[in-house]
């Protein structure tokens, strides 16, 4: 651990990193300082883009909530580049800021949604034709989160969904083309939590996007979260992705702080992986076991002492 004359008597500090509509913690989270007190280590709230901070004296700097990131993808990147102690690393942030990752996955064997990619440069290319899926699909951004810029589509809304995928090139983002799995309506998709690798807990969430035949829209359909004990198939999946990602990122997969994995099951049963999220995901500490705090905080131990070999 570093030498750092703010310590208070030895004990290390970490910095939460959150953004400025939200400087202190989320309602979710607001267990988290006094389980890594309870262990030993002084924690604050900080908004990652405030100048009066030192992120870089901070034994460790946790991101968490800085949910203002997706409008400022470069500047976010380019800061967590500058922290020296950032969990998750700063490589590890660009890769899974970018949903490409999920063909990445595929390609090493894991079972993912099906995904194809339509780059802006496509259109470019002359392919003004995209092939598109003959049953309902979803057209999303590949840089993203909160379902921003995601949308469902009928197979005969074709040119509603072109028109979509033109405002996500318009703007040089690429664009994931899925087919949507009604699993999501029926019984959601499961969220698993990991700290340092390690599984801590499980949780339900319910469908987010407005049906593609409701031309009216209602936000915010979904139902839950839920707390969850995830089925032996859907936790072993969740084990293949962070082994399969600790291997595409040469690290070994307990240097994941925390990551959650969000699978669904597709037509046949089978769980397939949604997205992965190493860079602030909502991890739902409340509808958690009274301990999941506290395992949060021995996996930042781990990390401090990982840092300090
Ligand atoms: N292929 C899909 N099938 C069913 N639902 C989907 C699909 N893709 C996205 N969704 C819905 O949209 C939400 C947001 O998409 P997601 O890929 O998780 O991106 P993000 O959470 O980063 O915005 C999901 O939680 C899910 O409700
Ligand atoms: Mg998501």
């Amino acid at each position: 651990m570093t030498t750092d004359p703010h310590r208070a008597g030895g004990r290390p500090r970490v910095l939460l990193a959150t953004y400025s509509d939200m400087p202190e913690s989320h309602e979710d989270e607001r267990s988290l300082s006094a389980a890594l007190d309870e262990l030993g280590i002084d924690s604050r709230w900080a908004v990652w883009d405030s100048p009066a901070e030192s992120f870089e004296t901070a034994d460790l700097v946790v991101l968490r909530s800085t949910w203002d990131y997706t409008s400022r993808m470069k500047e976010f990147v380019d800061w967590c580049e500058s922290v020296p102690t950032l969990a998750n690393p700063a490589r590890v942030v660009r890769w899974n800021s970018d949903k490409r990752y999920l063909a990445e996955l595929a390609e090493a064997g894991v079972p993912v949604t099906p995904t194809r990619v339509v780059e802006p440069g496509d259109r470019a290319r002359g392919d003004n034709n995209p092939e598109l899926p003959d049953r309902e699909f979803v057209v999303k951004p590949t840089v993203g989160a909160g379902s921003w810029g995601a949308a469902r589509f009928l197979p005969e809304q074709r040119e509603r969904a072109l028109l979509h995928l033109r405002s996500l090139h318009d703007e040089g983002i690429p664009a994931l083309v899925q087919p949507y799995q009604p699993v999501v309506d029926r019984e959601g998709e499961t969220a698993l939590v990991f700290f340092g690798g390690v599984y801590s807990h499980g949780f339900v969430k319910g469908p987010l996007l407005d049906p593609a035949d409701d031309a009216t829209g209602s936000a915010g359909l979904g139902k839950g979260p839920f707390a969850t004990d995830p089925a032996p198939e859907l936790r072993r999946v969740a084990e293949d992705v962070l082994d399969a990602t600790g291997e595409l990122l040469g690290v070994a997969r307990y240097e994941f702080l925390y990551a959650r994995v969000d699978l669904v099951r597709g037509e046949d049963g089978e769980p397939m992986l949604l997205e992965l999220e190493l860079i602030e995901p909502r991890l739902n500490f409340l509808l958690a076991d009274r301990a999941a705090p506290l395992r949060f905080a021995s996996a930042v131990r781990a990390e401090l002492a990982r840092r300090a070999a």
